[in-house]
């Protein structure tokens, strides 16, 4: 739950679930939406609270619609609704992609908030998604490409998975391969040289199962190193690439793995060494938050845009039709 003024962030409360779904190695609908329905009123609460804001002062509500796990879109967008009958005032369904996509912009240092002021290109990196977007302008957008397997995200975690490593493995790979050498080992860098914008990490996962019974003993993060070396090279590259094809300048990088430091470390350099300005969201705006989806409903809103309120969820919905 995130309440905005404008641009400015006022509250950001994120009901973690993670360590609920570590018992079970990973999410199970059943017990997400559960978990959503006992925190709602709680998060709005503490939300509130810090804003020191009522719900009668809201001039809107907003909600993602999707894609995501159906069971909990329908609590998340029921409560808006709900919300926005009671107090007579608008609703706003956000497209989660687009509320990940459009998260560097938040709060970046745009002067009149009318970033992106120029066109960019945007790589989303997150647990379900592995997107390379034209931004156009806001509303405006161009796939130029997509995972044609696993996202990247999935790939850490089933990766971490496979090392024994918590639910979810991103975050504890990127930890452990701080101390490992890249180096290492040699994993497939899948559609690195394909002539489009989409990419593929299920033989990367592969080749990480087969290694691991034929070593010896094996040192976490030499392996940890090596593979996210493999899934980061793919991205920078395709991301520069795909900026030099459309002649952008600008790069956006968002999505939970974004969080990964070396992305980080290895996208920067790249956009350095080839002229291109960065923008990164902050760590707390990459994994899912709600400040990004009301980043998004502010902006529809300024436009005068509102959804219907037999507008419905979508678990699948795209981001560009
Ligand atoms: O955007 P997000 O919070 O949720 C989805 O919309 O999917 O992304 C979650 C994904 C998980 O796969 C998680 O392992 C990954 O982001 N992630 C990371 C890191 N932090 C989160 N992957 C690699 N390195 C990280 N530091
Ligand atoms: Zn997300």
């Amino acid at each position: 739950m995130a309440i905005l003024r404008g641009h400015e962030l006022l509250a950001s409360e994120v009901a973690s679930q993670i360590a609920l779904h570590t018992v079970y190695g990973g999410v199970v609908p059943e017990v997400a939406s559960r978990h959503h329905l006992r925190t709602l009123q709680p998060v709005i609460g503490r939300a509130l609270a810090k804003a020191q804001v009522s719900l009668r002062d809201m001039d809107a509500f907003a909600a993602t619609s999707g894609p995501g796990l159906a069971t909990s879109l329908m609590i998340g967008a029921s409560v808006a609704k709900a919300l926005a009958i009671g107090f007579r005032k608008p609703y706003l369904a956000v497209n989660h992609l687009e509320g990940h996509l459009l998260s560097p912009f938040f709060g970046a240092p745009d002067g009149d908030g009318k970033y992106p002021q120029r066109p960019a290109i945007a790589l989303v990196v997150s647990g379900g998604h592995t997107l390379l977007v034209e931004i156009e302008d806001f509303g405006r957008y161009q796939l130029l490409g997509q995972t044609r397997d696993d996202a990247a995200g999935e790939a850490f975690d089933k990766v971490g998975k496979l090392l024994g490593l918590p639910y979810p493995g991103g975050p504890h790979v990127d930890r452990l391969a701080r101390q490992g050498d890249s180096a290492r080992h040699h994993f497939p860098r899948g559609m690195l040289d394909s002539d489009d914008f989409n990419f593929s990490f299920s033989g990367l996962k592969t080749a990480v199962r087969y290694l691991l019974p034929k070593l010896g003993t094996i040192h976490l993060p030499d392996v940890c190193a090596s593979f996210q070396e493999a899934v980061v090279d793919v991205l920078v590259t395709k991301t520069l690439r795909a900026a030099r094809a459309r002649g952008l300048r600008l790069v956006a990088l968002s999505g939970g793995v974004s969080c990964n430091s070396r992305l980080r470390e290895k996208m920067r350099a790249a956009c350095a060494a080839a002229g291109l300005e960065l923008l990164v969201a902050p760590p707390a705006l990459c994994t899912d938050n709600a400040a990004m989806i009301g980043y998004v409903a502010v902006r529809k809103l300024a436009r005068g845009e509102s959804s219907s309120l037999i507008s419905d969820i979508d678990p699948n919905l795209r981001l560009v039709a």
